[in-house]
């Protein structure tokens, strides 16, 4: 991981909510990693958490408010969630009505509800929370004003690595779609899902429409972006195993898609190479050329490939690889499917050229997870 680039990341998501007069929160489901909590906490208000264990990772590890939203309460984890949590936001309002006694009397927890705005913008269905049947929120059009009197805000979250367009059509598609709503709260949670700290990002669009709507509506507002706080700023460094052939060049690495990196198979996407040209992921073999390579993990899954690309120089066994933007979504989902080992995790200060292995991975990290 890159600390100085995740640092600049931050810094400017803070300025985002300074300027714009919203809260800024890091959403732990991407992005869990403990070791960069004290550097958030310095940049923004707190974490967003999914359940249990991360609104105590936040509590305990990161710092700020914790806000959580988790889709399955259960009367086994209910108090702990409250205790380790700022807000809580509901799935249902069947989960208010068969908890209500323990959430009515948590004086300080804020209640949310998650709200479907009944607006998609992501095309791939796996990734977007407001697909037909979707199971998350309520579906703004069946919600009235007086369902909203247990809480004082609402969450809505419909986007996936977008751009400021679709962040602007899906504001406009709440205030069209939750009107009747947005009366009766004190705020509002965007969600995630903006890749704010992507090259080129309009910065002062949003923070101009993020002003202009809450000097209008009033509301407090706050953002949990995951991918953008750690957007650029690691890497995975693997090394190439094997060279077979079947119709062309095949790379056996001891990093896996399906165990390190899953993104990359259910996306689909292929991460950049250093030193290589992506390649389309299903190019035939007959079509690859000269210095293409397919590369895969260690593991049984025929569908464990990374990506297919093109080298001036085609690699041995014994090169490293390092695959670039692989910090989140990456740690955070790793298997030891196969018994294959997990990669160490190590940061680097660009400025010292400092690198410390804070973690590594071992045999017993393998056997232990499961008895
Ligand atoms: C409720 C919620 N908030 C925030 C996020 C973070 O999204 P991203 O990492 O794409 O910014 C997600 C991602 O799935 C989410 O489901």
């Amino acid at each position: 991981m890159d600390l100085s680039k995740l640092e600049s990341n931050l810094e400017l998501l803070k300025s985002v909510a300074d300027r714009a007069g919203v809260e800024i929160l890091l959403a732990l489901k991407a992005f869990s990693f403990p070791g960069a909590g004290e550097l958030v906490s310095r940049y923004l208000g707190g974490t967003a958490a999914s359940g249990l264990y991360e609104a105590r990772l936040g509590r305990e590890r990161f710092g700020g408010a914790v806000h959580t939203f988790a889709p399955g309460l259960s009367a086994d984890n209910i108090e702990a969630i409250l205790r380790h949590s700022d807000h809580l936001i509901l799935n249902s309002l069947g989960q208010w009505r068969r908890f209500q006694d323990i959430l009515g009397s948590a004086d300080n927890v804020e209640l949310g509800l998650r709200v479907n705005p009944q607006h998609s913008e992501v095309a791939q269905p796996l990734y977007d929370p407001c697909a037909p049947w979707s199971r998350l929120g309520v579906p703004a059009g069946t919600l009235d004003a007086q369902d909203l009197a247990p809480f004082s805000g609402i969450h809505v979250h419909a986007l996936c690595d977008h751009d400021y367009p679709a962040f602007e059509r899906l504001l406009g598609a709440v205030e069209r779609n939750c009107a009747h709503l947005l009366g009766s709260i004190d705020w509002l949670n965007l969600g995630g899902g903006l890749l704010i700290t992507e090259d080129d990002f309009p910065v002062d669009a949003l923070v101009a429409r993020l002003s202009e709507f809450r000097a209008r509506t009033g509301l407090k507002v706050y953002l949990e972006p995951g991918t953008a706080v750690a957007l650029h700023a690691g890497a995975l460094v693997a090394e190439l195993l094997d060279v077979t052939e079947n119709g062309a060049p095949i790379g056996i690495l001891d990093a896996s898609a399906t165990c390190h990196m899953p993104d990359v198979i259910e996306a689909p996407f292929t991460p950049e190479l250093v030193g290589a040209e992506v390649l389309p992921r299903d190019m035939p073999a007959d079509e690859a050329g000269a210095g293409a390579m397919r590369l895969g993990g260690p593991t049984c899954l025929a569908g464990d490939v990374i990506g297919t690309y093109r080298f001036k120089t085609l690699p041995q066994p014994g090169d490293r690889m390092v695959f670039l933007d692989l910090a989140y979504y990456t740690m955070v989902k790793n298997t030891t499917f196969n018994g294959t080992p997990l990669p160490a995790i190590a940061t680097w200060d660009p400025v010292s050229d400092a690198i410390e292995v804070v973690r590594s991975f071992s045999y017993a990290d393998f056997e232990q997870r499961l008895g």
